[in-house]
C-alpha cells in the first residue's frame, strides 16, 4: 500500500531556527542508530518513520555505521524513502555522518579527506539519494589536520552531495577552530550534535556558550540516556529493551542503583507535572534556546507518540528546576 502523509502534519510540531542559518528543524527529530538495522523488524521501523513524518518530524538522522550490520539503517531508510517518501523529499532533512570505523584498512575510519568523501558516496548509494541535507564529521580526528577534514566537508557541499555540514562530538575549542576554518572556506558550520541529557551535561561547560556565540545550532543526542531517563528500567530490565539486547549500546551495568534512585525521584516530579519522565527529560533540554532540536530514538510508534506529547508542556517552574538540579547533583 502506498503511504500518504497526514495532511495535518505541520499543525502541532514546533520548528526552531538552527543557529543563525536559514534552516528550521523540528523541536523533536528522529535518530536511526538503533531499531532500524538489518537485525530489526523492517515493518516496525517503517511504521515509526511514517508516524514521525505524520507528526511533523521532518528530520531523520543517520550515519554510515548505523545498523547493525553497519550500513543497514541507511539501506533500510533508502528502501522506505524510494518506495514511499520520494514525493516528500523536499520536506525532509536527512543527515548522515562519517567518523567511526566503517571498513577495513587505513581509509575506513576517522577524518581523512579520503574517508569522508568515499563514505559520503557510499551513504548516498545506500540511501538512494542524490544529496544529504546535512553531512557531519562524526568525531574529531587527533591525527588528521582539522583543515583536511573541514575541506572535505566543504567539498561535499560544493559537489552538491550535502547542503549543510555539521560537527559531532567536538569539544568547545575544536568547534571554534573548525567553525573558523569552515567560515573561511565559505561553508558555515550549521549545527553541532553533542550527547546531552539530564545525566550528561558536559555541553554546559563551554560548548553551548561557544555555539551560541558563533550562531551554530545544536541537536542533542541520547536525550533519554538510551532509555534510562524513562520509567522503563524502574522494575528491572524488560525483555526487548536496549539493555537486554546483545546489539544494544546500553549495557545492564550502566543501570546502577544510584542512577535508578535519581530516575525514581525524577519520575515523581514528571508525574506531578502530568508528564512521563521521557517527556520531562526532552522538555528540560528544549528550555535552552541554543538547543535547536532533541534527537530521540524509539523502538515503537507508542514510544514516539509519547515523546511527541512533550510539546504539550514545555514550561518549568523555578522550584521544579531547582528540585531537578538537586536530584542530579545528589
Ligand atoms: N553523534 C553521535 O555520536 C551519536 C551517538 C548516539 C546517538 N546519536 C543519534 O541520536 C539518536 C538518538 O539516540 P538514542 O537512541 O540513544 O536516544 P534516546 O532517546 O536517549 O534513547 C532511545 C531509546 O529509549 C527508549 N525510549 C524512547 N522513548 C521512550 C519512551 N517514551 N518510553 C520508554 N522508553 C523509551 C527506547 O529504548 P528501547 O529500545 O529499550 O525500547 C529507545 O530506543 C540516534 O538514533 C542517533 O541518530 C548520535
Amino acid at each position: 500500500m502506498n503511504y500518504k502523509a497526514n495532511l495535518n502534519r505541520y499543525e502541532k510540531m514546533i520548528y526552531n531556527r538552527c543557529g543563525r542559518s536559514g534552516l528550521q528543524l523540528p523541536a523533536i527529530s528522529l535518530g536511526l542508530w538503533h531499531n532500524f538495522g538489518g537485525v530489526d523488524i523492517f515493518e516496525n521501523g517503517k511504521d515509526i518513520i511514517f508516524s514521525a513524518f505524520d507528526a511533523g518530524i521532518t528530520h531523520f538522522d543517520l550515519a554510515n555505521n548505523y545498523g547493525p550490520p553497519a550500513g543497514s539503517a541507511e539501506e533500510n531508510f533508502g528502501r522506505i524513502l524510494s518506495s514511499h517518501l520520494k514525493p516528500y523529499r523536499d520536506e525532509l532533512i536527512i543527515s548522515s555522518k562519517a567518523g567511526y570505523y566503517m571498513w577495513p584498512g587505513p581509509y575506513g575510519d576517522w577524518g581523512s579527506r579520503k574517508y569522508i568523501i568515499s563514505s559520503c558516496d557510499q551513504s548516498l548509494k545506500r540511501m538512494q539519494l542524490e544529496y544529504v541535507d546535512i553531512f557531519y564529521s562524526h568525531r574529531p580526528d587527533p591525527n588528521t589536520p582539522l583543515e583536511e577534514t573541514m575541506m572535505a566537508l566543504d567539498q561535499l557541499v560544493r559537489k552538491g552531495k550535502a547542503l549543510y555540514v555539521g560537527l559531532s562530538n567536538y569539544s568547545a575549542d575544536q568547534t571554534r577552530q573548525a567553525a573558523e576554518i569552515l567560515k573561511d572556506l565559505g561553508t558555515p558550520c550549521l549545527i553541532h550534535q553533542p550527547r546531552y541529557s539530564m545525566f550528561d551535561r558536559w555541553v554546559e561547560n563551554g560548548l553551548l556558550d561557544t555555539i551560541g556565540e558563533l550562531g551554530i545550532g545544536s541537536i542533542a543526542f541520547s536525550p533519554l540516556e538510551q532509555g534510562l531517563l524513562t520509567d522503563k528500567y524502574l522494575k528491572g530490565i524488560p525483555e526487548n529493551s536496549r539493555a537486554a539486547k546483545p546489539t544494544g549500546f546500553l549495557k545492564p551495568e550502566q543501570i546502577t542503583p544510584d542512577k535508578l534512585e535519581k530516575v525514581r525521584k525524577l519520575n515523581d516530579i514528571a508525574q506531578n507535572r502530568g508528564q512521563s519522565l521521557a517527556q520531562m527529560a526532552i522538555a528540560w533540554l528544549l528550555k535552552d534556546k541554543r538547543v535547536t532540536s532533541v534527537l530521540v530514538g524509539a523502538s515503537s510508534v507508542k514510544q514516539l507518540e509519547n515523546n511527541l506529547q512533550t510539546l504539550n508542556n514545555l514550561q518549568f517552574q523555578n522550584d521544579e528546576l531547582n528540585t531537578i538540579s538537586n536530584i542530579l547533583h545528589s
